[in-house]
């Protein structure tokens, strides 16, 4: 079982839908658990139009276990555990210090471990930068897409981060870090991307490929539609960075 963490520095970079959209062609084939843990600014109740019983929320604050927050066959092959939409501040996920995600480690990777036998990929969606929650994925992942627009700060963000949140959560030799361009004008920029991709490179990342800015993405999107079929421009270069990072070709 591959689980795979979907993340970026700064927020609208397209993590969500780099996520949903990956979850739903590797379902294609396989069996996918997709998993929700934008907590300040969840979206897959819109997404996938569901209200569950139970949320991620309250397996991390300890109220249910593992098995009772997973949404099954929301499509086919894909289950899906949601983040709660509804914030409460004083809920542990929201308000808690480092010790506590600590703390909560050691069952999140027995209650990983116990889905071996049932999915074939695990997806986790993330907050945009530095929250707690990210240090657990971090641990519970072994490999992480991390997506970012083409511009300076979003790469001296990443490489930022690379260093305080990644490095210090686990050693880069122990998994891989792969880097996906997202939102790319279209127009010629395959100079600049190379520059980038090579300095992220220097720190242990690798690169996968880049995905255009379309508005026609946009306009579909704002039409509700945020998985893509196989066919769509969108999806076609999502599977040439999947095809790099899974090593399915
Ligand atoms: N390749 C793209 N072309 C055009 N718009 C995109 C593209 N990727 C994402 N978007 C838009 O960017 C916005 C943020 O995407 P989202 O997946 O919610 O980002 P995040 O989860 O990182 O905050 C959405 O409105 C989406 O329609
Ligand atoms: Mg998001």
């Amino acid at each position: 079982m591959e689980k795979i963490l979907v993340h970026s520095y700064k927020g609208g970079t397209g993590k969500t839908t780099v996520a949903v959209n990956i979850a739903f062609l590797l379902s294609l084939k396989n069996r996918v658990l997709l998993i929700e843990n934008d907590f300040m600014m969840p979206s897959f109740f819109d997404i996938f139009d569901r209200e569950p019983n139970a949320y991620f929320n309250d397996y991390l604050n300890e109220s249910v276990n593992f098995d009772s927050i997973i949404e099954h066959a929301v499509k086919p092959n894909l289950d899906v555990v949601f983040t709660n939409n509804k914030f409460d501040p004083n809920e542990k996920v929201m308000s808690s210090d480092q010790e506590w995600f600590l703390s909560i480690l050691k069952q999140m990777i027995a209650d990983f471990n116990a889905l071996e036998k049932n999915y074939d990929y695990i997806i986790f969606d993330t907050p945009p930068g530095w929250h707690l929650i990210v240090v657990n994925l971090i641990a519970l992942s072994n490999k992480a897409i991390l997506l970012l627009r083409p511009d300076s700060y979003e790469v001296n963000g990443t490489k930022i981060m690379l260093e305080i949140l990644y490095k210090r959560a686990k050693p880069i030799s122990s998994w891989e870090v792969y880097v996906l361009f997202n939102q790319v004008p279209e127009v010629e920029m395959n100079v600049d991307l190379e520059n980038w991709a090579g300095e992220l490179q220097k720190e242990g990342m690798k690169y996968v490929g880049s995905i255009s800015c379309s508005c026609n993405i946009a306009y579909e999107m704002a039409h509700k539609t945020k998985i893509f079929p196989m066919e769509h421009e969108f999806s076609k270069a999502l599977q040439r960075a999947m095809n790099i990072f899974l090593r399915t070709d």
